[in-house]
Formats: C-alpha cells, structure tokens, sequence
C-alpha cells in the first residue's frame, strides 16, 4: 500500500516513533530550523549544520559545500533512517570526500581536456580527473563556506544559501552569483531551486551530488533498487568518461530504465560503456527536455523498506552514477565501510561536456540573464 505523508506521520506518531535529537518541527508549517556548531576549518572559519524537518523529512545541511550531511525519511511502518551517505566529521569532507551530499558548481560533471571557447575566447579550467575538470574543478562550489539563511514561509521551512564565485576562479570567466534554495514542504518534499547571474559570459551546470541508500546509509549496496528513468537515450562516452556527442537510444542496452528495474539486473553485463564507468556511470537524456516547471522524471524505491523517491526536475539531463568508485575505503556517518554500489547518485543537469557540444542543450549565461532550475525529491512508502 501507498501511504501518503500524512498518513505516515500519524502511523509514526501512534507507534510511538520519536523525533531526532535536539526537537523538531511536527505536521505542516515546521519550526524555523536549528543551527550548531560542527567544526572549523583550518583556517579559522567555523562551519554550521542547520537541522530542519516538515512533513515528516528531516534534513541536515552545512554551510561548507551546502552538503546535505543527513537526510531522514521514514519506511513504511514508520522507521527512520538516513537514506544519504556522508560523514561524521567536517575533516573528512575537507580531506576525502567524493562530494557526498554537496552543492556541484560551477560545472557538474565533466569538461573535456578543462577547456571550453566561448565568444572566441579560450578559457582553461582547474583539471583534477586526469586531463579533465569535474564539478567545478578543484576547488569547487562543494569545498566553499555558503551564507545560510533559514526562513519559514507558510507551512514550508528553509534555508537560502549563496556564494560568489569570482571573476577567474578555477578559470571561469563572470563573477557568478549563486543562489541555492533548500525549501522542505509540508508534504515532506525536499525541492532545490537553483539561480545565477553573471558579469560576463560564462557556463554554468549546477546539481546536488547525494548519493541515496533508500534501505539507509551503511547497509549494503543499493543494486535491489528498483530505478524508472525517463529517458529514451543516453550519451555514450569514451573512456575518460566524456560524451561522444552520440545521442544514443537505451532500447536493447543495460541503460534501458524506462520501465522500473532493478539497478544490479545489468551492472554486470559486458556492454563496453559499462567497462569505461566500472558501472553505470552516464548522463540520461530526459524525454521532456528543458522545461519551465519540474516535471517528474526518475522513481527510486526500495521494495524491503517501501521508502520510494520521485524526482521532477526543469533540466534536460540526468546524471545517474551507481557508486562505482566507492572502494572500502571510508567510514560513514554511521560507523559503516562504504564499499562500490552502496549509494547512487541521481544528478539533474545540462550534459557534460556541452560547452565544447554545441548540438547540446546550451549552458552559457550571459550577463542580463538569470540562469534557473529546480528540482524536487518527493518520499512516500
Ligand atoms: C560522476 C562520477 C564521479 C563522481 C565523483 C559523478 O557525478 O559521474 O564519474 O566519479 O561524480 O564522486
């Protein structure tokens, strides 16, 4: 049975489950959310977490990286549990993190050989994934300290986050102005509504990069996920992980989610693709293309915990990355060794690479222009 938040909410409270630590906000129009200390940087600044819940969705954001530190829904009975991976500790986001939960700017994914023209200017990028630049280069919008400011409105409860980006930095021309808005509703979605301006022409591609363990974060990989996507073609990549400019159909492939499978049914299958990701490791083309209003594009659900996210998005693209690269080698939030296929990514984007893919959906802004998107995350069980 699909229950709906409400009903959850009351099934939570009759079975006596309790509210996180620290209180929360119950049922519609939650309570302004709660800052604390969570570390300081070596330089001195001290980074904060921000607790937040409404409609039975409890959120944890930093102010380092606007990483979701945690995100709690419950299962079907009821049951909480923290369905993002992430860490304890802000020392290991500084040092080791693969971007769990953060703010992906000014360029999700890739950019072949970090180098873009634009208006006949060359423009050379940080490069930190062999010759090319990911998210953002180096030192992306996942390794910056945001302004935070909570708000309530209505019944919906909040966080605005923003950064500049100067002039320059990790080679992009514009100053680029970022807003970021965290908004919980009461119904429990958790909607991202993204916005920049710039001083010169620029690209700009920005997401969220949580990696989603519906069964919770630190139980064992995500393979027995049921994934519907959207989409009738993907775009094929060489083995640097940079698009071929292929729009390739998913008919009779391993990329195939237009009806709902499970993730592992082909994560072995010998298809050459998968050998260049060690897994699934692609941007889906969604059939709706650029929209004005998010339209619904990917449903994941785990079938032992009935905890099912639908996801609407404005962008044309989807990035969806199974945790290939996760190796054994950290710790989690939980006390857990995170090993490959223990989390999967879902990234709303423009496709990587398109500033050197003119036959892609363009993401320059120029200055005048206000670049926008949204994306919502909708939980049942
Ligand atoms: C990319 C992967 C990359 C990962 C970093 C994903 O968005 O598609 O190739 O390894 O981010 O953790």
């Amino acid at each position: 049975m699909e229950l709906n938040r409400r009903t959850l909410l009351t099934g939570a409270a009759a079975a006596g489950v309790t509210a996180a630590a620290g209180g929360a906000a119950h049922a519609a129009g939650g309570r302004k959310p709660v800052k604390s200390l969570f570390g300081t940087l070596a330089d001195g600044t001290k980074v904060y977490r921000w607790s937040l819940e409404n409609g039975g969705t409890r959120l944890k954001v930093l102010s380092y990286g606007g990483i979701v530190q945690s995100l709690e829904i419950p299962d079907r009975r009821g049951r909480y549990a923290n369905v993002s991976l992430g860490f304890g500790s802000l020392q290991d986001y500084v040092t080791k993190s693969p971007y769990f939960g953060a703010l992906i700017g000014r360029y999700g994914n890739r950019i072949g050989a970090g180098r873009f023209t634009l208006d006949g200017r060359t423009y050379q990028l940080s490069v930190n994934d062999d010759a090319n630049s990911l998210h953002g280069g180096a030192q992306g919008f996942d390794k910056r300290v945001w302004d935070v400011e909570p708000f309530t409105r209505g019944t919906d409860v909040g966080l605005r986050l923003s950064y500049t980006s100067a002039d320059g930095e990790m080679g992009y021309p514009g100053t680029l102005r970022t807003k970021v808005t965290y908004t919980l509703t009461r119904s429990g979605d958790w909607r991202i509504d993204y916005e920049a301006t710039t001083d010169r022409a620029t690209v700009c591609n920005l997401t969220s990069h949580v990696y989603f363990n519906l069964a919770g974060e630190g139980s064992g990989p995500v393979y027995g996920h049921e994934l519907s996507i959207a989409a009738s073609r993907y775009t094929p990549v060489d083995p640097g992980l940079i698009p071929t400019g292929e729009l390739a159909e998913v008919a009779g492939t391993p990329f195939d989610f237009r009806r709902a499978r499970t993730v592992g049914e082909d994560i072995r299958v010998a298809h050459p693709q998968l050998l260049h990701g060690k897994g699934l490791d692609h941007n889906w083309v969604l059939d709706k293309g650029v929209t004005g209003r998010p339209e619904h594009i990917a449903t994941l659900r785990d079938p032992a915990s009935g905890r099912t996210m639908r996801i609407a998005t404005t962008e044309p693209g989807l990035q969806f990355y199974s945790g290939n690269f996760l190796d054994g080698s950290l710790v989690g939030t939980g006390g857990s060794v995170y090993r490959q296929g223990d989390g999967l990514c879902l990234e709303t984007q423009h496709f990587p690479d398109s500033p050197n893919r003119p036959s892609f959906p363009s993401t320059v802004l120029r200055p005048g222009q206000v670049h926008r998107s949204t994306t919502v995350h909708s939980f049942s069980a």
